[in-house]
């Protein structure tokens, strides 16, 4: 077995410390070392995006990024987006848009929306398109997801 590194993370504004394996995905840390599995696992070849978490402000696929390559990083988990008991603006979206379907894919979509909205907050509707490219959604539920995104960059401050 390898030897295990001493990580510090925080995680929705948690300080968190563990020992991990190298191997370690970040994903498998945030399930099932910190217990927040909202963020979905939905494939195996790093092509469903279910798994998107913001690291550093940035939309990442956390089943591509090791535990030990998110040392002193600031994660944003789906958990962390309501604050003080107020959804984001994109959950609200999501909500008002019915911008899903079984759910199962929200999570990572939500947080790849807001991932195209950090880095463009008045994006076309073909650039969010481009931007959903990362996540898939088995239900198909598309449309509603990019009305969903839409209707959040109508209600985000830039
Ligand atoms: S679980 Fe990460 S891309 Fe599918
Ligand atoms: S809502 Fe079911 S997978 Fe997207």
């Amino acid at each position: 077995m390898a030897e295990k590194k001493a990580i510090a993370l925080q995680v929705n504004g948690t300080q968190y410390t563990a020992e991990v394996e190298p191997r370690l995905l970040l994903v498998h840390l945030l399930r099932d070392v910190l217990g927040l599995t909202g963020t979905h696992i939905g494939c195996d070849t790093s092509q469903c995006g279910v798994c998107t978490v913001l690291m550093d402000g940035r939309a990442v696929k956390s089943c591509s990024v090791l535990a030990v390559q998110a040392d002193g990083a600031e994660i944003t988990t789906v958990e962390g987006l309501a604050q003080n008991g107020h959804l984001h603006p994109v959950q609200e979206a999501f909500w008002e848009k019915h911008g899903l379907q079984c759910g199962f894919c929200t999570p990572g979509a939500m947080m790849v929306a807001i991932g195209i909205l950090q880095e463009n907050p008045h994006p076309s509707e073909e650039e969010i398109r481009q931007g959903l490219n990362g996540i898939i959604c088995r239900c198909t539920g598309y449309e509603n997801i990019v009305r969903a995104v839409q209707h959040a960059a109508e209600r985000m401050p830039g």
